[in-house]
């Protein structure tokens, strides 16, 4: 690699030829502040806010997107670079409905944050923004135009990594307007719900639709009997709403925290992830024994469905019928739970914490009732919406202790925790469909081509003599490959797992803000680790889970099951 050497703030240097100065800076620990710019994605530079000032030249070019040469004397602060910053950062302000104290990214936003850094404390421009409504057509998310800086982060996201496409930059100048296409609401377009561009965007135009105070309320009235659930990824990064590194595993502590804010009962998702094996494997091997539709694509990833409901319903067939782990566990909380417990259905209030946005639009839908009256989750709260509950409260997290999960929805296994990573669930699936076929103890149990970033993931066991393949894809322009593959009859596998999510869930569009992938490998990371600390690690090894067959449900795919745990899809292209 060649080196040049150049002068930052008065420091000689030597790094890399090529890298921007943006990052030879930060190699030396100077932070150039940043709005338009993210890691994972292409340099826009439309924001101008990361200007420097390089002598030689006449302009203060962007540090995203100018490259150092040899010899470069740049500076970080000069007093020309501060008053430009300023500047820019007053106009940006003066077309921001900038009410920060009520803003849902109030202490947690790039803008306000760098404006602050910058020391703007007056603005020396009138405000000329003209309000616009919200959107607040989505189930799943909102969009406020009126806080967009049109940084362009979730196009790039939607249309790259997501692959759908849906919210475009029209206009041009200072007429520059972010959108869905034909500047629809969002519920009318193909949106999948994931979230995506509500983790890059960097202020508070693109957000979840808060259940805070629906959820409070429910804690507040004496008349319910309200549990939480909590999904496999929040135990490796609600730490990160408190401060704690991303990868930290704090499941103890989160099962603390949801009891000091008042849940009757604090329960695991993982348990209803090991049902969704025991009842998954059972569907593949149905499929598999008598000539069933395959590959079976796997269906926890409630934005995954939105997708290929509205994309490609023609292949809906090849979806598993069965719900997703969050949906599982509503079912029985208002089924067997209410049965066991002697409580009436209707005075059981179900809240999951979940990864991801799409589960609120997935637990409105009509599908998801036991008795056609309730829904079987009544609110869900992203990890986001969770830490800001907790600060409410007053919970000082770190400090708390490590508790247990209550039972009969509390026993889990290593399985079950690995649902929150891409390539996890095939995992989980292969563990026990080898031991249910063959009969024999499968002593790797651990699949490390299916786990990781990489977009297509690939594994296979022999189950006495049949070769069962499988493959992983998360993100949805990975997953549209794969569709294409399967229309094109070149997808040779039995069983695919796909994720909404880039990463898997704990990517996913619910997560603290700042996800990128250098946070997403630690949370990653945390996932196995979890895994391996857990002395269970097949799903059908789950005495739980067990107890629950023999005492209830009686059989995988039996009429219960059937009823309860299963559900079907429709064709909603638009
Ligand atoms: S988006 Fe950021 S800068 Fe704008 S009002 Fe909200 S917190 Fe303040
Ligand atoms: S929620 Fe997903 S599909 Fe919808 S606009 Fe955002 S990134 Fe695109
Ligand atoms: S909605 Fe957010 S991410 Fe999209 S352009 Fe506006 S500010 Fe950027
Ligand atoms: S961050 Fe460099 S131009 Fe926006």
């Amino acid at each position: 690699m060649n080196m040049v050497k150049i002068t930052v703030n008065n420091t000689k240097i030597s790094v890399p030829e090529g890298i921007t100065i943006l990052n030879a800076a930060k190699s030396v620990g100077i932070e150039i502040p940043t709005l338009c710019y993210h890691p994972d994605q292409f340099v826009k530079a439309n924001c101008r806010v990361c200007i420097v000032e390089v002598e030689g030249m006449k302009t203060l070019p962007s540090a995203c997107s100018t490259a150092v040469t040899d010899g470069m004397v740049i500076h970080t602060n000069s007093a020309r670079v501060l008053e430009a910053r300023k500047v820019i950062l007053e106009l940006l302000l003066a077309n921001h409905d900038a009410n920060c104290l009520i803003c849902h990214r109030n202490l947690n936003c790039e803008l306000q944050k760098i404006a602050n850094q910058a020391g703007v404390r007056v603005n020396r421009f009138e405000n000329v923004l003209e309000i616009k409504p919200l959107d607040t057509s989505s189930p799943s998310i909102v969009r406020n135009p009126n806080k967009c800086v049109r940084c362009g982060r979730c196009v790039e996201i939607c249309r790259d990594v997501q692959g759908v496409n849906i919210i475009e930059k029209i206009g041009r100048g200072t007429e520059i307007e972010v959108l869905p296409t034909y500047g629809k609401y969002l519920f009318d377009v193909a949106c999948t719900a994931c979230g995506q561009c509500s983790t890059v965007c960097p202020v508070a135009a693109i957000y979840e639709k808060e259940e805070i105070e629906k959820v409070w309320e429910a804690l507040n009235n004496p008349q319910k009997h309200v549990i939480v659930q909590t999904a496999p990824a929040v135990r490796v990064s609600i730490g990160e709403e408190f401060g704690l590194e991303p990868g930290s595993i704090v499941t103890g502590k989160l099962v603390a925290a949801l009891r000091r804010l008042g849940f009757d009962r604090v329960f695991d998702t993982d348990f209803t992830a090991d049902l969704t094996i025991v009842e998954e494997g059972n569907e593949l091997l149905h499929r598999m024994k008598n000539n069933g539709v395959l590959p079976m694509l796997t269906s926890c990833s409630p934005g995954w469905i939105n997708f290929i409901e509205q994309y490609y319903p023609e292949l809906l067939p090849h979806v598993s019928t069965c719900k997703s782990p969050q949906q599982m566990f509503g079912a029985l909380a208002k089924s067997y739970y209410a049965e066991k417990t002697g409580i009436n259905p209707a005075d059981i209030f179900v809240v999951s914490v979940m990864p991801c946005t799409a589960k609120k639009y997935e637990a409105k839908r009509p599908e998801m009732s036991v008795d056609g009256i309730h829904p079987d989750v009544d609110a869900v709260l992203t990890t986001r919406e969770l830490g800001r509950m907790l600060k409410q409260a007053g919970i000082d997290f770190d400090r708390l202790p490590e508790e247990e999960y209550d039972n009969p929805f509390g026993i889990t296994t290593g399985a079950a925790v690995i649902f929150g990573a891409s390539g996890g669930v095939a995992e989980a699936a292969l563990r026990t469909v080898y031991e249910v076929v063959t009969e024999k103890t499968l002593d790797r149990i651990d699949f490390h081509t299916i786990r990781g970033l990489g977009g297509i993931k690939e594994a296979e066991v022999d189950l006495n003599g049949i070769i069962v393949k499988v493959a992983v894809v998360h993100s949805l322009s990975n997953a549209s490959k794969m569709m294409e593959m399967i229309k094109a009859g070149k997808a040779a596998y039995q069983f695919i797992e796909v994720m909404c999510c880039p990463g898997g869930c704990i990517g996913g569009g619910g997560q603290p803000y700042h996800t990128n992938d250098e946070v997403r490998m630690k949370r990653i990371a945390a996932i196995y680790q979890a895994d391996k600390n857990l002395p269970i690690r097949k799903s059908h090894e789950n005495p739980a889970v067990k107890s629950l067959y023999a005492e209830y449900l009686h059989e995988p795919l039996g009429e219960k099951s059937h009823h309860l745990l299963h559900t079907h899809y429709r064709n909603r292209k638009k």
